[in-house]
């Protein structure tokens, strides 16, 4: 891919237009590519900022810091999924659904990095492959939301969007948007980034010291024998595997992690998306895996034009939203290259036997290769009698149990998961060996936007699915 800057002039008679046939139309679109482009398409989900020259200070300052991740980490995750979906290794995609400014503290920073690697050792056990982590955290600030406006008691306000936006609090000051936030939200997710690096090469992630993970699951779950197994049996194999080798294998002791959220926000996007020296592209380096939502995948759409041109691994969620598949592959994945592109499907325990089908079949009518990926919470959220948003462990298992068999029988392959989980014990999900039900979800429900499956939850979902895959 050529930079910009790089780019013939193809307007000006730079090129001839024999020149211009030989191009791939790849290229012909990048030249017409920077990280402002989006711009000039529709682009739904953005907030309203009265002082626009306010939201145009933010976006400079922020263009200004320095990045949270860098080019090469990018790449190596980009090799790293192109193995998942080649079946050599698995991803886990976990995190919060929205990412609160008071979930900034270590304790539920390391909460999340816990559960993560709890569950990625459930995994790893059972499945036999190099689990890719990768948080919903560190910049998981902007939600989507079904109507620009909430009312509540016959007073109409913005809709909270995000931290990164404006406050849920139901008042006019906390509703507006805030274009300050932006600042924050980065500065918070830098916080974030520093200390999960800090924690990992302390040591905190070294595989000898599970123990050091501990969320107290140990003590009383119904499946805390069955984890200890596993525990004792990696603790095992990496003992074995030292005793070969003579000493202690340095690349197996420390974990690798990377960062991911949903790129909604697309100033926040383009002002952390830059040109590195020798490398060709743009990053964007707010987070190393960017994805674009369900509601966001219009083809002619900002989100659409800003993704296209960012030389990240990209997912895209697919489910609620009609998507020309084809099409969406020549734009976002046009050189079929490997690790580029994931496909994050979310239809839900009911709709997946119908849906997944098509969805394998029009991505194998291209002929090129993405990382499919089960989202399957967003499918499966419910409404108790009292109003109650929650999601059903059962249901979440169910529909990635059918994803998991429904690739197999087409010749695809499951290559990841992608959930919404809390190292805390929140409430908000029903179900799990504990058998969570209705009347206990008020008990400890947190969440600003969806449910979430509390660490026993996640940890015993990881060790189902595990072995099924197994
Ligand atoms: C989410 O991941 O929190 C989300 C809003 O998902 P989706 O875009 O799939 O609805
Ligand atoms: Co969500």
């Amino acid at each position: 891919m050529a930079k910009l800057a790089d780019a013939p002039d193809l307007g000006s008679g730079g090129v001839t237009p024999v020149e211009v046939r030989v191009l791939s139309p790849a290229f012909f679109r990048m030249t017409n590519w920077n990280p402002t482009t989006w711009q000039e398409a529709q682009t739904t989900q953005q907030p309203h900022y009265a002082d626009s020259e306010a939201m145009d200070r933010a976006v400079e300052a922020l263009s200004k810091l320095p990045p949270l991740v860098s080019s090469w980490e990018i790449e190596t995750l980009k090799s790293q999924l192109a193995d998942a979906a080649n079946g050599k290794r698995f991803l886990l995609q976990a995190g919060d659904c929205a990412e609160r400014f008071t979930d900034c503290t270590p304790e539920r920073i390391t909460g999340q990095l816990k559960v993560l690697l709890q569950m990625s050792l459930a995994l790893v056990h059972s499945t036999k492959r190099r689990v890719i982590r990768v948080g919903r955290l560190a910049g998981q600030y902007a939600k989507p939301r079904s109507s620009d406006t909430e009312t509540i008691d016959g007073v109409t306000l913005p809709s909270y969007r995000g931290d990164l936006v404006n406050d849920i609090a139901f008042s006019e000051l906390a509703r507006t948007p805030n274009p300050n936030r932006l600042l924050r939200g980065f500065e918070r997710s830098a916080m974030t980034v520093n200390f999960v690096r800090a924690l990992i090469d302390g040591g905190f992630a070294d595989l000898h010291h599970p123990e050091y993970w501990d969320l107290g699951f140990v003590d009383h779950s119904p499946k805390a024998s069955e984890y200890q197994a596993i525990i004792a049996s990696i603790a095992e194999s990496l003992r074995f595997m030292e005793t070969l080798a003579g000493e202690s294998i340095g690349a197996i002791n420390r974990v690798e992690f990377f960062t991911s959220h949903e790129g909604l926000h697309l100033h926040y996007e383009q002002a952390q998306t830059r040109q590195v020296p020798r490398r060709d592209g743009w990053y964007d380096l707010s987070c190393h895996f960017p994805w674009i939502g369900a509601r966001t995948t219009d083809l002619d759409g900002g989100h659409i034009e800003f993704f296209r041109g960012i030389a990240n691994p990209v997912g895209v969620k697919v489910g609620t939203h009609e998507v020309e598949m084809e099409k969406l592959l020549d734009v976002l994945h046009p050189n079929n290259e490997p690790g580029r592109l994931t496909l994050i499907h979310r239809y839900g325990e009911k709709k997946v036997e119908g849906e997944l089908p098509k969805l394998i079949d029009a991505v194998q009518a291209t002929g090129k290769q993405v990382l499919f990926v089960c989202d399957p919470m967003h499918g499966n959220t419910q409404r108790t009698a009292s109003g109650i948003k929650t999601r059903n462990f059962d249901s979440i298992l169910s529909e990635l149990e059918q994803s998991i068999d429904i690739h197999k029988k087409m010749g695809s392959s499951l290559g990841g998961v992608h959930v919404e989980v809390c190292g805390q014990n929140v409430t908000e999900c029903t179900g799990g060996a504990r058998g969570l039900d209705e009347a206990g979800l008020g008990d400890s429900y947190e969440t600003l936007v969806d449910p979430r499956l509390n660490y026993e939850q996640s940890i015993e979902l990881a060790m189902l699915i595990g072995q099924k895959l197994g």
